[in-house]
């Protein structure tokens, strides 16, 4: 690791003049939510070592300093991706400036396609659990003095975390089912032959993020929960063919639910940390 997530976290502790405890990463289908925050603090991704500038729509790569309700929070809007071309060390790095900035818990949020028939375009998924398909480890090859690379994942997504999300949407009137993500490399959509194959495998939904900042988090001892937005019904169960453009659009549609979802998870949890 070239920069120390040490030195990203001082510049925040720099710029920001409040001490947020919970990190909001908002991924596709969840930018809406920064409508809520009262911000106090914006920088851009360029400003922080470290950080690199998303480049896909939808994702314009700043982080926000605020209050939503009353809870002080740090929104990361946009995430660099593994189909971008970055490596997972670059993607996962801000899992590591927020520990070393003293983040306490994460939620993370994506856009994701649902296999489980239960399932409907607009649902939400508080992640239980994941599958990484993605083709690797965030964790390989990265070795620092005191640092346990054999992280334990049989309890990846905070239990409590995750049923306040499940409580959240009933309050505010969302479907939020619970389900395992299952995550793949991208870009590329899947075919209708692995989306049979996930559904045996036991995923719920699948997606193209998260699952390696749930592992960096985990290892830096941050308490995560994930939140999918089922943006559409995944490959073969789809009469559509798929689209990045669908994707965002649905996500546009179902934001206003994503906030409060969001906004009912904060009110349950931050007493909590
Ligand atoms: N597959 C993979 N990633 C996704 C999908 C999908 O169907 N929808 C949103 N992100």
């Amino acid at each position: 690791m070239t920069i120390p997530p040490s030195r990203s976290a001082a510049r925040l502790r720099k710029l920001i003049p409040f001490k947020p405890e919970i990190a909001i990463v908002l991924g596709s289908g969840f930018q809406n939510t920064s409508s809520n925050l009262k911000t106090e603090t914006q920088i851009d991704y360029r400003q922080i070592p470290g950080f690199v500038p998303t480049g896909i729509a939808g994702h314009p790569g700043r982080l926000l300093a605020g209050h939503i309700g009353s809870v002080p929070v740090l929104l990361l809007c946009g995430r660099a991706h593994y189909y971008e071309g970055h490596s997972f060390e670059t993607i996962t790095f801000p899992m590591r400036v927020l520990a070393e900035y003293g983040i306490q818990m994460v939620l993370l949020t994506n856009a994701a396609g649902g296999i489980n028939r239960r399932l409907r375009q607009g649902d939400f998924m508080a992640v239980s659990d994941h599958i990484n398909l993605m083709g690797g480890n965030p964790l390989r090859g990265v070795i620092a003095k005191g640092i346990n690379n054999f992280v334990d994942l049989s309890a990846v997504y905070d239990a409590k975390l995750r049923q306040a999300l499940v409580r959240a949407g009933k309050q505010s009137g969302e479907v939020v089912r619970n389900g395992v993500y299952l995550a793949v490399s991208g870009p590329t959509y899947e075919t209708p032959a692995e989306i049979r194959a996930f559904a045996r495998l036991g995923a719920d939904a699948v997606g193209m993020s998260t699952v390696p900042e749930a592992i960096v988090a985990r290892q830096c001892g941050l308490r995560v929960a994930a939140l999918s937005c089922i943006t559409n019904l995944a490959a073969g169960r789809n009469p559509h063919p798929l689209s990045h453009q669908d994707v965002i659009r649905t996500g546009e549609r179902t934001g206003a639910g994503a906030s409060r979802i969001i906004e009912g998870f904060l009110r349950l949890t931050a007493a909590t940390l």
